[in-house]
This record gives structure tokens, C-alpha cells and sequence, in this order.
């Protein structure tokens, strides 16, 4: 099987890279794609850059050049809903992109033609998130995640996005990446741990939590690709 992980920043893909250790890397389009065989698997591991282009380009490589069979991001993200706290794991049900707007044309917000406001995400990657999750006695959330190219540092931005999409947690790439693999029919499942609440305090908490909750993000992926390739 061939499976792509993808982070945004370098932070959130360095843990798996000091456990996989052993890695080719390849370039192309301005991003490093570092190659990790396992058994008779492979896996590649990138960080796109930061945004839902960027995050689109890295998904369709991993998918159109690599071959990857299933795609999942790990990372961290705002927290939206006052259950979520710094650290917490969430996983995405469906993701929107809330920065998308054409209705002046009298189409809902969120909404592209011929697209869709939501996209769900694979529900048996998400099964096997959620079997690590009991397995080891870690609290999974799952919700919507919304995407956009802001980082959310605002009280009144944030109740928008809830209001208006009823997410759990905002970052800036999961979305582009459900757009692609919905198009592309590839499996795939976003995983992000809470670094801030996207309030006035998310630039100091995030700068302050990003490495924390990356590892952790990155950590649960690991035991999930375990799941995966059935390594137990
Ligand atoms: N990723 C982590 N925190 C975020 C925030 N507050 N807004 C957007 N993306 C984020």
C-alpha cells in the first residue's frame, strides 16, 4: 500500500520523521517529499506550506505522482467548540471552506457549483482513528472542520464560523485536501490537535503549543498507519 501524510509546516511532519528515520527524499513543485518503506509499503511524508493551495498542490502530487491509496493530514488547528482544548485530538466529520463566498449570485456560503458546502471525510479511516483512540484510551473528538486562508485570532471571527458552519475546529488546509481526494476518489482523514482557540490569545498560544500539539497529532497518525499496514 502506498499512503501520503501530509502536514502544513515543518513542525507537524518532523516528529514522523525522527521515528521513520530511514527516508529518501524527492523534490518537486517546491516541496519535499520524503519517501519511507515499510514491509512491502511505502509511505510518503510532506509538508505543503501553509493554505489551501499550497496544501492542494502537495495532495494531488502525493495522489498523481505517487500513487498514494489513502491521504492523511496531521496537524493542528484552532479550537471552535468549548469542549476543545490545547492538546485535544480532533478528527474531521466533513470540511467546508468558510472563506468561500459567492452569494451575490444567490448560492449559500461555502458553496462552488458543481461542489459541494461539506465534504465528508473516509468513514473507515475514521474508524480505525477512532479504534487507535480506544485503544489506547485517548480522547477522540470528531466535528467539522473549516478552512480558510486567515489565521483566526479573533472572538467575533470565530462565532462567524460557527455560526455559519457549525465547526468544532478552524485551520487552513484540510479542506483544499478533502477537494482533492473527493475528486481524485482517495480515502482520506484529517487529524488535528488543538494548539489555540482562535481568540485574541491564538498567536501567543499557538507559537507556544504548535510543537506540543503537532507531536501529539503526529504521534496518534503513527499508531494509525500501525492499524493500517497491520503491523500489531
Ligand atoms: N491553525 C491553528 N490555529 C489556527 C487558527 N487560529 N486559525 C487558523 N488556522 C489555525
Amino acid at each position: 500500500m502506498i499512503i501520503g501524510i501530509i502536514g502544513a509546516m515543518v513542525e507537524e511532519i518532523t516528529p514522523l520523521l525522527e521515528r521513520l528515520k530511514h527516508y529518501e527524499s524527492k523534490n518537486i513543485g517546491g516541496n519535499t517529499y520524503y519517501e519511507v518503506k515499510i514491509g512491502g509499503h511505502t509511505i510518503y511524508i510532506a509538508y505543503s506550506k501553509i493554505g489551501k493551495v499550497h496544501a492542494a498542490l502537495t495532495c494531488s502530487t502525493m495522489i498523481l505522482h505517487f500513487q498514494c491509496e489513502k491521504i492523511i493530514f496531521s496537524g493542528v488547528a484552532g479550537g471552535l467548540s468549548p469542549d476543545l482544548h490545547i492538546g485535544d485530538l480532533i478528527l474531521g466529520s466533513k470540511l467546508c471552506q468558510y472563506d468561500v463566498d459567492i452569494t451575490a449570485f444567490g448560492h449559500p456560503l461555502g458553496f462552488i457549483p458543481e461542489s459541494r458546502v461539506f465534504i465528508e471525510s473516509d468513514e473507515t479511516l475514521n474508524a480505525i482513528a477512532h479504534r487507535v483512540a480506544q485503544n489506547q484510551h485517548i480522547n477522540l473528538k470528531e466535528g467539522i472542520i473549516a478552512s480558510g486562508d486567515l489565521f483566526i485570532a479573533d472572538s467575533g471571527k470565530k462565532q462567524w464560523i460557527i455560526q455559519h458552519f457549525g465547526a468544532s475546529a478552524v485551520e487552513m488546509e484540510g479542506a483544499a485536501v478533502a477537494v482533492v481526494c473527493d475528486l481524485l476518489k482517495v480515502p482520506f482523514c484529517i487529524l488535528r490537535s488543538i494548539s489555540d482557540s482562535a481568540d485574541g490569545k491564538a498567536d501567543v498560544n499557538f507559537d507556544e503549543f504548535l510543537e506540543s500539539s503537532a507531536k501529539r497529532s503526529a504521534d496518534f497518525v503513527m499508531m494509525m498507519i500501525d492499524q493500517i499496514l497491520e503491523k500489531k
